[in-house]
């Protein structure tokens, strides 16, 4: 399934029953499916550390690296102000 929203940091965007995530990642945007990887807190909730771009998950506070997150990204084009993304059509 495509989905199309607005590209730009920490916007959220759900689809089905999942929700994705748009992040700074060096001088790019990425989208993370935003599960964290511990028990799938919403890391959209969380807390973004710019300096380390990691984030903080709200429910039992690991902390995400950018690494971790590159994991779980979904591809993605942006161009202009839309970031379009391929995801798993809802069930
Ligand atoms: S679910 Fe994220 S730290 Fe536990």
């Amino acid at each position: 399934m495509i989905v199309q929203f607005e590209a730009r940091h920490w916007e959220r965007v759900r689809v089905g029953g999942e929700h994705y995530l748009c992040l700074k990642q060096g001088e790019g945007l990425v989208v993370i499916q935003e599960r964290c990887r511990h028990r799938g807190g919403p890391l959209g909730l969380g807390t973004w550390d710019e300096k380390t771009q990691c984030i903080v998950c709200p429910w039992h506070e690991m902390v995400n690296s950018p690494r971790e997150l590159g994991r779980r990204k979904v591809p993605s084009v942006r161009v202009g102000n839309v970031m379009t993304i391929l995801v798993p059509d809802p069930a």
